[in-house]
């Protein structure tokens, strides 16, 4: 993806996330200087496999598994400081050096535990089938400016005043919704304080950074989490998350000009998965859904619910690669289906009864179409070994050249398993 006049990428889900951009984000930081990711929160499970080393990152930019990259966590994601010191912790006690190489902008809003306690006892949570991190109540706070962020940590008094504040606003909301638990201010004191020295050292302006970084000629990876069918203007609402998790979304989560962005890779698998709940066109019937699941190993990072599984939706992926302006695709998990006979790709959608290849606005218009299906012919071999097209059996090929046909952007990257070199570029990079 990087060449001489692209020095900024994107990496986007064009689904409703897991895709599997942490490992392509993996793969393509060996190349960049800079890793940033410029939303969401501990949310995002982004799963990479080394050798035989499994690394789960919720907080932390997965780009910094590479010695000598630079990751940063921009203003545009809202910071659960106990998830992400808990995984610098684990990095260092697997050997990973991290000093020098992670900061987090001071303009980043922060995940405190009422923001759990809220999440947790939301009913409204429950029917979106949220992954319970506080992300929702934090945007909130963001958005009805009382949020708490990085750089009042700089003054802890007026922090803990705006904390007495945020407190006793959220017990009473608890106390409306008739929760049981009440958030302690002794507890948020005791942990701003604690927090403080640790998160400080790391603080600073990142849009500056990446600013600096371009002009002087560094190669800047922006690392989206969850999808485009989850983004908070473009996705299923109201079953979506709470931030722009669409390419707009990294000049200001970043704090860069748009202009900075120069090339947007779009991941998707080669099917469907949705973790939480909302509409899912394509998802697959018994048994083929607990097929994919079990052979994908489709079960949430974060939360290890089992995802709903379904065939690849051409207007979900036409739908992303407008909305994200996409230059590349990914295809990942091609592997999965090596052993199925038939493929269904959805390529359109019938809304009562009248043909509809756009994506509806209202979640349930979507809830009620009915895909239009072509079924291609599987390849009944292993693709796991491939690391060029050419490896692939000819069935295979043919069912990714009609997925780029369908998409209308070129496939860049194939994925055929989950480890680090299981993978093939199609050109350029
Ligand atoms: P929230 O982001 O926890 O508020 O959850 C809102 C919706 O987004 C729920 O349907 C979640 O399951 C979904 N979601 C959040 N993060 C991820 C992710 O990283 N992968 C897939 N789905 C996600």
């Amino acid at each position: 993806m990087f060449d001489a006049g692209t020095a900024t990428v994107v990496v986007v889900g064009a689904q409703w996330g897991d895709e599997g951009k942490g490992k392509l984000v993996d793969v393509l930081a060996e190349r960049a200087d800079l890793v940033v990711r410029y939303q969401g929160g501990a949310n995002a499970g982004h799963t990479v496999v080394i050798g035989d080393t499994q690394f789960v990152l919720r907080q932390i930019p997965s780009g910094i598994l590479h010695a000598g990259v630079v990751c940063l966590v921009g203003n545009g994601v809202v910071l659960d400081p106990e998830t992400f010191f808990g995984e610098l912790d684990q990095l260092a006690e697997r050997g990973i050096d991290t000093a020098g190489r992670i900061f987090v902008s001071e303009r980043a809003h922060l995940v405190l535990p009422y923001h759990k306690l809220l999440d947790a006892a939301s009913d409204k949570s429950q029917k979106l089938g949220t992954t319970g991190r506080g992300i929702g109540p934090a945007y909130e706070d963001k958005y009805g400016r009382r949020g708490i962020r990085v750089t009042d940590l700089r003054r802890l008094d007026c922090a803990r005043a705006l904390l007495t504040e945020r407190v006793e606003r959220a017990n009473r909301l608890l106390e409306m919704m008739g929760a049981g638990e009440r958030a302690s201010l002794e507890q948020h004191g005791a942990l701003l304080e604690r927090l403080a020295p640790r998160l400080l050292p790391l603080a600073t302006d990142v849009g500056l950074l990446v600013h600096r970084a371009v002009r002087e000629g560094k190669r800047v990876l922006l690392e989206g989490a969850q999808g485009s069918l989850l983004d908070v203007d473009h996705g299923t609402y109201p079953y979506v998350t709470s931030s722009n998790t669409t390419a707009g979304g990294a000049a200001v989560g970043a704090g860069i000009g748009p202009t900075l962005v120069h090339a947007v890779l779009g991941v998707v698998k080669a099917y469907t998965t949705r973790v939480g709940n909302g509409p899912l066109p394509t998802e697959a019937e018994s048994p083929d859904e607990e097929r994919l699941r079990q052979l994908g190993g489709e079960f949430g990072a974060v939360t290890g619910r089992p995802r709903r599984c379904g065939w690849f939706d051409a207007t979900v992926v036409r739908y992303a690669a407008r909305v994200n302006g996409l230059t590349g695709l990914a295809v990942t998990k091609l592997d999965v289906l090596d052993s199925f006979d038939r493929i269904p790709v959805c390529v359109g959608y019938e809304l009562d009864g009248e043909r509809c290849d756009q994506m509806p606005a209202e979640a349930d218009a979507l809830g009620r179409v009915r895909p239009v299906y072509e079924r291609h012919e599987g390849w009944r071999a292993p693709t796991g070994a491939a690391r060029r097209l050419a490896d692939l059996p000819p069935a295979a090929r043919r069912y990714l050249d009609r997925l780029e046909a369908l998409s209308e952007v070129p496939v860049r990257y194939v994925s055929v398993g989950t480890r680090r070199d299981q993978i093939i570029e199609v050109s350029g990079g």
